[in-house]
């Protein structure tokens, strides 16, 4: 039998939040699951929130309930299990997009999703990779095939996520329908719609995860020192506790972030990308050239709205000012203001113990790798990831692929200070959904570190130039 995937219009409670001064009532529709057989019902799932106003009203910004756009965020952090999105605030005391999406008037519909660590009774770990991205993509399933049952127009369905969650964003942007996931899907008996969606918003998005190591070392190559943090949970506490971490690279890492620094050229050249002018991006074997040159143009425009909105960047002895012009940047001195965060292997660790090498488990089996290199350099005899598991999670394989429906519309944004992963991994991330018709809106805002949702005034602009 499993559960229905019969949207019920009639369960639901009436809500109110305040946060900061600010009321929303709304309808809630929470802890729908969303596969007729899940392996996990607090996961999969998803919470639907409608402003209380359409029912008050016929439109709300010239939108009827069947018409107005879906706001469809994930909060998943660390390629860990999400629950669905409540409206609220984050860990910063930031009011969240979902907050945000039902004060203005939009639908929300936020969906869990499994993750990496979660294990059955069997020792098995049914958290790793594809799962998110299934679940995700179930869940767009259920709305589409609740289409005219769920409230909000489910052809325009906008996804956003922060950092693992703006992978994922990515990924269900890119990957729209395509068959590769048909089988996970059928196997939970998701339902039988599109899951291509209409627009995604991703914020510093972690992806590329088998290009990530050397897209890395091409960046923070030459900065020895790391700088990090050290999380715990403590008891009964609701946040981690952030410690400072600081090391040196061992001379065995600083080889190895040499050798992958060497090898990002030849991945970077073999994607072909190109300019809006139509000019190939690529970088010569010590790393240099257009592509390089294409990501300081974007550091520098973000340099630029900075000085024009009254900032003093005359600290910045790596940037050349010339009367309130942000006209150049010393790359290496960029780099050494920002600092690294990571040591090498940044993502598929030759010690293991990454929340990626954790991602691509399998089975009983907790960590994996994902890459040859760090196959070849194992210090844990780890196993290496089938080709299959990683192309899943990679959306640099979805985009191009007629076998799928790409979503039009992208916005992404990688702050100019983020050191979780490098600027290339957006970057061409941004290159390949241009170079095949997406309109993407790119942006490193000046200041913003690894976070998200920091800018909810100009996210829903763009998500209201999209929707026109
Ligand atoms: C996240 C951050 C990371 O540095 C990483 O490697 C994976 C995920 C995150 O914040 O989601």
């Amino acid at each position: 039998m499993g559960y229905s995937l019969e949207f019920d219009k009639e369960n639901y409670s009436v809500k109110t939040v305040t946060l900061d001064g600010q009321s929303v009532t709304y309808r809630a529709y929470e802890n729908i699951v969303y596969v007729k057989n899940p392996v996990d019902v607090k996961r999969q799932c998803l919470n639907i929130y409608v402003p209380q106003i359409f029912y008050e009203q016929e439109r709300v910004n010239g939108y009827t309930l069947e018409t107005v756009p879906v706001l469809l965020p994930n909060g998943i952090g660390g390629y860990a299990p999400a629950f669905p999105e409540q409206p609220g605030k984050d860990f910063g005391g930031h009011i969240n997009a979902t907050f945000y999406a039902l004060c203005h008037g939009y639908v929300v519909a936020t969906p869990g999703a499994r993750g990496r660590g979660l294990k059955d009774e069997n020792g098995t770990y049914y958290g790793v990779a594809p799962a998110a991205i299934v679940d995700l993509k179930a869940a767009v399933r259920y709305l589409r095939y609740n289409k005219g049952r769920v409230p909000g127009d489910v052809e325009k369905l906008i996804s956003n996520g922060t950092s693992a969650g703006g992978a994922l964003s990515s990924l269900l942007g890119a990957s729209g329908n395509h068959p590769d996931y048909e089988p996970y899907l059928k196997a939970l008996g998701a339902a039988d719609a599109r899951d291509d969606i209409f627009a995604a918003s991703c914020y510093c998005p972690i992806t590329n995860l088998n290009h990530a190591d050397m897209a890395y070392e091409w960046e923070f190559n030459g900065q020895n020192d790391y700088h990090t943090f050290k999380f715990e949970f403590p008891e009964g506490a609701d946040h981690p506790t952030r410690t400072p971490l600081n090391g040196h690279l061992t001379d065995s890492q600083m080889a190895m972030s040499a050798q992958l620094k060497a090898m990002f050229p030849a991945y970077l050249n073999s994607l072909d990308l190109k300019d809006e002018n139509g000019e190939l991006l690529t970088l010569d074997r010590d790393g240099d050239g257009s592509f390089k040159a294409f990501i300081k143009r974007y550091v520098l425009r973000s340099a630029q709205r900075a000085l024009d909105g009254g900032a003093d960047l005359s600290d910045m002895h790596w940037l050349t000012v010339v009367d309130g012009n942000a006209v150049d940047l010393d790359f290496t001195g960029y780099i050494a203001f920002r600092t690294r965060m990571k040591c090498t292997p940044a993502f598929d660790n030759v010690s293991m113990g990454t929340p990626e090498n954790e991602l691509f488990g399998c089975g009983a089996v907790q960590y994996r790798h994902f890459t040859q290199f760090s196959l070849e350099h194992s210090q844990a005899d780890g196993a290496l990831a089938e080709p299959e598991q990683i192309k899943l999670m990679n959306p640099m394989y979805y985009i191009g692929d007629t076998a799928c429906q790409t979503a039009v519309n992208y916005r992404i944004r990688h702050g100019a200070v983020d050191r979780d992963t490098s600027l290339a991994v957006s970057a061409m991330l941004t290159l390949m959904l241009r170079n095949h018709g997406v309109a993407v809106d790119y942006h490193l805002p000046w200041g913003i570190p690894h976070a998200g949702d920091y800018d909810l005034d100009e996210l829903f602009e763009w998500i209201r130039g999209i929707c026109k």
